[in-house]
């Protein structure tokens, strides 16, 4: 197994290396024990982060996984899209159940906000029938993060002002309305009714609106420590995944900087997400996805690793590990070590079958280019390693896994030549073998 080490970071980012549902939430949320600070850095609600705690579930979409912890302050920077009314609905959740979350909770004011147009169009475009749909959440993270490219989007900070807020929201309503009722034949909005529930919103929005770019490096030449939260994962990177099938976001590590404004010489470890096999949610190619309704492996993965999405409740499609992907995925995060999550879910399936190479006309790859249409039509080539009939599930010390288990891992660290640092055994914040420390 390829060696960890125990160097002293202000900063850790954790990205997800496939497509989405590594277990995030859960990794940050244990990580931050030793965190002062969490922060998203992009994507929207579209991310669903899920937290066990005692057998009590949290779902998170917007308010970043260190929220559970009460000497944590957690941010939403500049690169997320956000919507003002789910964050606040989020918030209220939260606030519920005894968390408190306004208190700990800042904005960037440079976040573009998530209107309901945008939701409205995502809808639409997933409803047309022409055209090849994505399989989005629905939640109008595309269209608003295309407001932003074009330099029309509303941004947290534009609520200060409401003259000029009013002028932007006029002549984005009735582009949006346009497009709504010209190219979609559907309805236009009320802008009347949106405008009034923006201003309603507002006022609870206002107060947390601060700058993030300050604060964070502050924090940072203080010594804090700073947990960065990917949100997808890599394949869905808008520019290095499986295009078109990808989100709109850049969920690899260059968002970290760009998302947050830390310099790339401020981002001190990044550790890298991977589900023990592989999942995916909407559209897109998937090289080694099993059938999960007639595949006895397949249904095992779907039914034990509970593979329905957090965000949208739509069934996860499920297949073995891939390592070319990985091996793509990793190289573009410079990932300095891996935790893989899920392992338990692998327990009881005689023979497990890693992805090692692909063919793809004819030629063999052993790292994936992530064109969709090649991915279409490559063949995996499979390794098969044999599996272990004892329990993984809650075990904390790496000495106690089975050793085909321990086999497995080291295979998976030796093929990516990475140090397996963390391994998450159960969906509970205990459930772990952390072979190192971060901060
Ligand atoms: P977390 O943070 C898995 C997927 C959608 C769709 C594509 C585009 O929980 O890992 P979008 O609504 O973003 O325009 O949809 O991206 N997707 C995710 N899949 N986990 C996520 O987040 C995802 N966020 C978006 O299913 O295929
Ligand atoms: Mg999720």
């Amino acid at each position: 197994m390829q060696k960890t080490s125990n160097k002293k970071n202000n900063t850790l980012a954790v990205v997800g290396t496939q497509w989405g549902d590594e277990g995030k939430g859960k990794i940050v949320d244990l990580l931050t024990e030793k965190a002062d600070i969490v922060v998203r850095f992009q994507g929207g609600h579209n991310a669903g982060h899920t937290l066990i705690i005692d057998g009590d579930k949290t779902v998170l979409h917007l308010v970043p996984s260190g929220i559970l912890r009460p000497h944590v302050k957690c941010y939403i920077a500049n690169g997320v899209v956000v919507s003002g009314e789910k964050l606040l609905q989020e918030i209220q959740q939260l606030e519920r159940v005894g968390i408190d979350v306004k208190e700990r909770l800042l904005l960037s004011g440079d976040c573009p906000l998530i209107l309901k147009f945008h939701e409205a169009i995502d809808i639409a475009r997933e409803n047309k029938k022409d055209s090849a749909t994505i399989g989005t959440t629905g939640n109008g993270i595309g269209p608003a993060y295309e407001d932003k490219i074009a330099r029309r989007g509303i941004r947290l900070s534009d609520l200060q002002n409401l003259e000029l807020l009013s002028e932007k929201y006029k002549a984005l309503a009735d582009f949006h309305n346009f497009q709504l009722n010209h190219y979609y034949s559907i309805q236009p909005l009320s802008s009347l009714e949106n405008w009034e529930h923006l201003l309603a919103i507002r006022e609870q929005l206002l107060p947390m609106i601060t700058d993030t770019v300050s604060c964070l490096h502050q924090a940072y030449n203080e010594g804090k420590n700073i947990l960065l939260e990917g949100a997808q994962g890599t394949l869905l990177d808008i520019d290095h995944g499986t295009y078109p099938f990808v989100t709109s976001s850049n969920t690899s590590i260059g968002a970290a900087c760009t998302g947050t404004g830390l310099p790339t010489s401020k981002i001190d470890y990044v550790l890298g997400l991977a589900k023990a096999y592989t999942t995916r949610v909407g559209n897109g190619p998937f090289p080694t996805e099993l059938d999960t309704k007639d595949n006895p492996v397949g249904k095992h993965l779907s039914l034990k690793g509970k593979e329905v999405g957090a965000t949208t409740s739509r069934a996860r499609r499920c297949g073995w590990l891939d390592l070319p992907l990985l091996r793509r995925t990793t190289q573009l995060n410079g990932i300095d070590s891996l935790c893989i999550s899920k392992l338990d879910i692998l327990d009881g399936i005689k023979e497990i079958k890693v992805c090692v190479g692909y063919q793809i006309d004819n030629e063999e790859h052993s790292s994936s280019p992530l064109n969709a249409s090649l991915l279409e039509k490559c063949q995996p080539i499979y390794k098969t390693l044999q599996g272990w009939s004892e329990k993984t599930s809650g075990v904390t010390v790496w000495e106690e896994l089975p050793e085909n288990a321990k086999n497995y891992l080291q295979f998976i660290s030796e093929q990516l030549a990475l140090p397996i640092s963390l391994i998450s055994t159960g969906a509970e914040r205990g459930h772990t073998i952390q072979k190192q420390s971060y901060f």
